[in-house]
């Protein structure tokens, strides 16, 4: 079988493990011929391809980023541009696409398999968004990266009795922000689920300080939201998805928790090192075995179909339904990080 690989969207550390799990099956047990489409969506657009063989994959299972690079293209939105793909697709004789992405990725994955185009899915998103699937690879990267540098903030905030805001990743939901948040003992989590009030948190640092503790870490979501303010997101330019570029909601909460506390505050934006380096041992087996589902489904002939992580079963959903809904952080969750801070506190947004 002749068969197309692309990575769209983000990056994301486990994107070569995928590919590589897929390359190894696909030619060691299904005698399978693969050709690469470089950076997302652009590449089978434009037909910008690679040689995607043993050699081409040898190496890259520890590796962050993706030998396939990536691009936030948008087919959809170009004149043509559904169509341009297929006739890429069929120029290069490939029988079957499998699209590694998140829910922008694969609204075009869908796309072209109503078109019929024959497309498998692979879950990708570090933000771990993704109503489909129970569990992305790159999340437990990227929370293990927040985690270590929120145990890093704490001794620095510690020694100079400083409140340290750390922002990390996370557009609609605060999966990354809850788990670091959780695992690293942030004393307040802010999350895009649950707008928040800035005088409300500024009590809660009050009130902690008060108790004899000296210095705070808050950990926030760069989707998180001021309640009752109008959303200055809302101005930003958007990419071809219609996504406004986040980031620095922690240096104006910093600013917002210095003026109202009167404690001295600093802000540190984690950004794009959560979505860099070397995927984590976890990451590697979870992104395998969503390779290895992958492959399987293209031979089992599932097309429209995203490979799932359903409990610990690597299962398929259709792809329709995989990205219909955003995977918000559960109320079991926050009521676990509420549950470690004052009861009259709301650390976790408003409840
Ligand atoms: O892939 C999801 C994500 O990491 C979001 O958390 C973040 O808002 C966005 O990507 C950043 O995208 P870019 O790399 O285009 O700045």
């Amino acid at each position: 079988m002749k068969i197309g690989i692309l990575t769209g969207g983000g990056d994301c550390p486990g994107l070569n493990a995928v590919i590589r799990a897929i390359v190894r099956k696909g030619i060691f047990h299904y005698n399978d011929q693969f050709v690469g489409f470089l950076e997302g969506w652009r590449g089978v657009l434009e037909n910008i391809t690679r040689p995607l063989d043993l050699e081409a994959v040898k190496g890259i299972l520890p590796q962050g980023g993706t030998i396939l690079r990536t691009s936030r293209t948008n087919p959809a939105k170009k004149e043509n541009g559904l169509e341009s793909c297929m006739e890429t697709l069929r120029n290069h004789g490939i029988e079957v696409l499998i699209a590694l992405g998140g829910d922008d990725t694969q609204s075009v994955s869908l796309k072209l398999f109503e078109c019929g185009v024959k497309v498998i899915a692979v879950p990708k998103t570090i933000d771990n968004d993704l109503s489909g699937t129970d569990l992305c690879f790159g999340f437990d990267t990227a929370v293990s990266i927040a985690t270590e540098a929120i145990d890093r903030v704490h001794t620095t905030a510690e020694a100079h009795n400083r409140v340290i805001v750390v922002e990390v990743m996370g557009r609609d939901s605060g999966w990354i922000a809850i788990y670091s948040g959780v695992a690293g003992g942030a004393d307040v989590i802010l999350i895009p689920e649950q707008p928040f009030d800035i005088e409300e948190i500024a009590e809660t640092l009050k009130h902690r300080h008060d108790r004899g503790r000296y210095f705070s870490i808050v950990v926030v979501a760069e989707g998180a939201r001021l309640a009752n303010v109008s959303n200055e997101m809302e101005r930003r330019k958007k990419d071809e998805f219609g996504h406004v570029r986040l980031g620095g909601i922690g240096t104006t909460l910093a600013a917002e928790i210095e003026s109202r506390t009167g404690f001295e505050t600093r802000a540190v934006v984690l950004g794009h090192t959560q979505r860099g380096g070397s995927p984590t041992p976890f990451d590697r087996v979870l992104a395998t075995r969503y390779g290895i589902g992958a492959i399987d489904l293209a031979h089992a002939g599932k097309f429209g179909c995203m490979v799932s992580l359903k409990g610990n079963d690597i299962v398929s959903v259709p792809i329709a339904d995989a990205i219909a809904r955003t995977r918000y952080v559960p109320q079991e969750l926050i009521d676990v990080a509420n549950s470690l801070h004052e009861k009259h506190a709301t650390p976790v947004g408003k409840s």
